[in-house]
């Protein structure tokens, strides 16, 4: 059953686009409530009409509607749906998909989307097996997404599946299974976990109008925050300055500016916390005094006298108990692994995770990393580059199974 969630059902333009009829009847059946998208090419192959009846919602195309000139804000609806569903997909909207581009409402969406996206490729099986379309679907899963194969589709090439459309029956049960599987898992793993999250920069004031700061956005923090709150952990975010939001309702948030401030809310939160993980980029040092009035422009060079900022990692690790995990992260630009490996040892983490500025598509503001972690051990583990949702799955995965391994340890 899929009742209660919120579907967008993404169709572009294929000859089995007439199939979505049949699954979106069965989408509703299952008590799912759906929202569909068409692309410009979908609706030469069936039309919005028997799309929104079926739906019971208007069919949306366009990112403006026509006849009242209102706005079909593509990032609202990729904030609202549980799941995206692009059935049936074809080699030029994966294609899309895969590479960024954004030029109609429902690869828009698709962007926007923070939930799984599921998509049933339908297509002539040349185009389907051209190079080209195989190393889009891999992108594809490689961002976290999954691909819904037709059934018995598993060619001896390798291939996954045929081109041809999941059955509708079978697009609906992968559904079901999906979310069936991750209620179990979300209620097994982190349920009644108490998590404490620093994220984004801070910003170590100056004068009332200027400070130092750094890039970070905030993006891998709060990543994380959403993926281990849908495991079922009480998340405690503690963050610097970003214009990100949050959508679970088990995040509670404190939003600070300078390390001592980040410090000072940690430290409050830390000793109730079974993990903490430590994605802010904190300054290193302050400046030593903050003018009461804005500095004024006088010689020709400016001294600024900066002191250390608390580390709060390395204060909390001292601070740790046997029960407690901690989970830091290094970003390094020269001797990634040996200087990661320091500071697990020194801060006394349980697991960092090392990302490198020389990888691309990596680090600060972008929507992918590229992640490696160290366990205590010394154990490394390297990652695909992947959406920051999908790496912050992967350390949650590794968090589970520290947890895991602590409880067998102290019974
Ligand atoms: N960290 C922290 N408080 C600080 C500095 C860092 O909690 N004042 C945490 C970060 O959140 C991260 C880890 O320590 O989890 C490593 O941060 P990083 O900036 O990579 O290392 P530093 O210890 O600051 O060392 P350096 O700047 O010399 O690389």
């Amino acid at each position: 059953m899929l009742a209660g969630k919120k579907i967008i059902l993404g169709i572009t333009g294929s000859i089995s686009a007439y199939k979505a009829a049949l699954l979106t009847r069965l989408l509703v059946k299952s008590h799912a409530e759906v929202r569909i998208i068409m692309t410009d090419a979908a609706t030469e192959f069936i039309t919005p009409l028997t799309l929104s009846t079926l739906s019971k919602n208007p069919v949306l195309n366009k990112f403006v509607r026509n006849e009242s000139g209102e706005w079909n804000n593509h990032v609202e609806l990729g904030l609202w749906a549980d799941s995206m569903i692009i059935a049936p997909a074809s080699a030029n909207s994966i294609a899309k998909c895969a590479n960024g581009f954004c030029d109609n409402l429902l690869t828009a969406t698709y962007f926007s989307a923070r939930c799984p996206v599921f998509f049933a490729p339908a297509m002539d099986l040349d185009m389907y097996k051209h190079p080209a379309t195989q190393a889009n679907l891999q992108k594809l899963t490689s961002f976290g997404n999954q691909i819904i194969p037709a059934e018995n589709g598993e060619l001896a090439s390798g291939l996954v599946g045929e081109g041809r459309l999941a059955e509708p029956e079978h697009i609906v049960s992968f559904l079901e299974k999906y979310f069936s599987q991750s209620e179990i898992s979300n209620k097994k793993s982190l349920a009644g976990k108490k998590v404490l999250i620093t994220a984004g920069p801070t910003y170590e004031p100056l004068d009332p109008v200027r400070f130092i700061g750094n890039h970070s956005t905030g993006k891998m923090g709060f990543a994380i925050a959403e993926r281990m709150a849908a495991h079922g952990a009480q998340v405690e975010l503690v963050t610097g300055p970003t214009h990100l939001q949050l959508t679970n309702s088990n995040i509670h948030i404190t939003r600070v500016l300078s390390a001592q401030q980040m410090f000072e809310a940690s430290a409050r939160i830390f000793p109730q916390s079974d993990i903490t993980v430590l994605a802010a980029a904190v300054a290193d040092y302050r400046p030593a005094e903050i003018a009461d009035q804005k500095i004024k422009k006088k010689e020709d060079s400016f001294t600024l006298n900066l002191v250390k900022n608390v580390d709060i990692a390395a204060t909390l690790g001292q601070q740790k108990q046997p029960g407690q995990i901690m989970v830091g992260f290094a970003l390094e630009t020269e001797n990634e692994e040996s200087n990661a490996q320091e500071k697990l040892r020194k801060k006394n983490l349980d697991m960092i995770v090392l990302n490198s500025l020389n990888d691309k598509g990596a680090g600060f503001g972008h929507d992918t990393n590229k992640i490696s972690v160290i366990q205590k051990d010394g154990n490394l583990q390297r990652f695909d580059l992947k959406s920051k949702t999908a790496a912050a799955e992967d350390i949650t995965n590794l968090i589970i199974d520290l947890l895991v391994e602590k409880a067998a340890q102290t019974s």
